[in-house]
C-alpha cells in the first residue's frame, strides 16, 4: 500500500493500482495551496461525514475522475441530487465488496451535517481490508470503546486517526485509541489547519514514543509505502 497525505483530514492509498481518496478538502485548505486537484487521482473517494472540511473538493473531483463516492446513505443522495451519478450508499456495520478487497463502514462519535445544513447521516469511518494488508480510518470521532470491536477481529496494518483536539481526538486519546485497535502505527491527521487545532508535532511524536508506538506525520504532498 502507498499512502499520499493531501492536508487537514484528506489522503489517498493506493492499493492493487486502485486509488482511494479520503475526505477531500484542499481547496480552502491555505496549507494545501500548492495542490492542484485536477490532478489528483481517485477510483473512489470515501466521505466519512458531511462536515465541509471533509467534503469541499467531492464534487470537483468526482467529476474529474469520475470515481465511486462511498459514504452512508444521506450523504450519497446529497451527491446525487447534486448529480453526481456514480456512488455507493452504506451504513454502520456494512460491508462492501470490491476489486481489490473489502470497505466496511463503523462508527463514529461525532456529528455530520452538510455544507448547506441538511442532514449528513451518522458520522463514520471506514475499515479498509485487502490482500496487501488493512487500515482504519476513523474519520472525526472522540474516543470510544467501540474501537475495540474492531482490534478483536482485525489486524490492522495502521490506522489513520484525528489529533487535533477539540473538535476531535487529541494526542492523548490517540494514544489510548490506538492500544483499543491493536495497532501501533498511527498516521495523525485533523492538526494545524485550523488555530484551535494546532499541535506540538514534535510533543506528539515523542508521546506516542514513550507508549511504545509510532506515530507518522505526513508532509503535505508526501507519499510514502506503507
Ligand atoms: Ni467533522
Ligand atoms: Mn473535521
Amino acid at each position: 500500500m502507498k499512502i499520499t497525505y493531501y492536508g487537514h483530514s484528506c489522503f489517498s492509498v493506493e492499493i492493487k493500482d486502485k486509488n482511494l481518496l479520503f475526505d477531500p478538502f484542499i481547496t480552502p485548505n491555505q496549507l494545501a495551496s500548492k495542490i492542484d486537484i485536477n490532478k489528483i487521482k481517485a477510483d473512489y473517494i470515501l466521505i466519512s461525514h458531511g462536515h465541509t472540511d471533509h467534503i469541499y473538493d467531492t464534487l470537483e473531483i468526482g467529476k474529474n475522475t469520475d470515481a465511486k463516492i462511498i459514504s452512508n446513505y444521506e450523504i450519497v443522495n446529497w451527491l446525487l441530487d447534486k448529480g453526481i451519478k456514480n456512488t455507493h450508499p452504506m451504513n454502520i456495520g456494512g460491508k462492501y465488496n470490491l476489486e481489490f478487497g473489502t470497505i466496511k463502514y463503523v462508527n463514529a462519535i461525532h456529528s455530520s451535517s452538510m455544507p448547506d445544513g441538511s442532514y449528513g447521516g451518522n458520522p463514520g469511518g471506514f475499515v479498509v481490508q485487502s490482500d496487501e494488508g488493512n487500515f482504519y480510518y476513523t474519520g472525526d470521532t472522540g474516543l470510544t470503546y467501540d474501537m475495540k470491536l474492531i482490534g478483536e477481529y482485525i489486524n490492522l496494518d495502521f490506522a489513520v486517526m484525528p489529533i487535533g483536539n477539540n473538535y476531535t481526538m487529541g494526542v492523548d486519546n490517540a494514544i489510548i485509541a490506538s492500544d483499543y485497535i491493536n495497532c501501533s502505527r498511527i498516521i495523525g491527521v485533523h492538526y494545524n489547519t485550523f488555530p484551535i487545532i494546532t499541535i506540538d508535532k514534535q510533543e506528539a511524536t515523542e508521546k506516542f514514543k514513550l507508549a511504545g508506538k509510532e506515530l507518522i506525520l505526513l508532509d503535505i504532498e508526501e507519499t510514502r509505502n506503507i
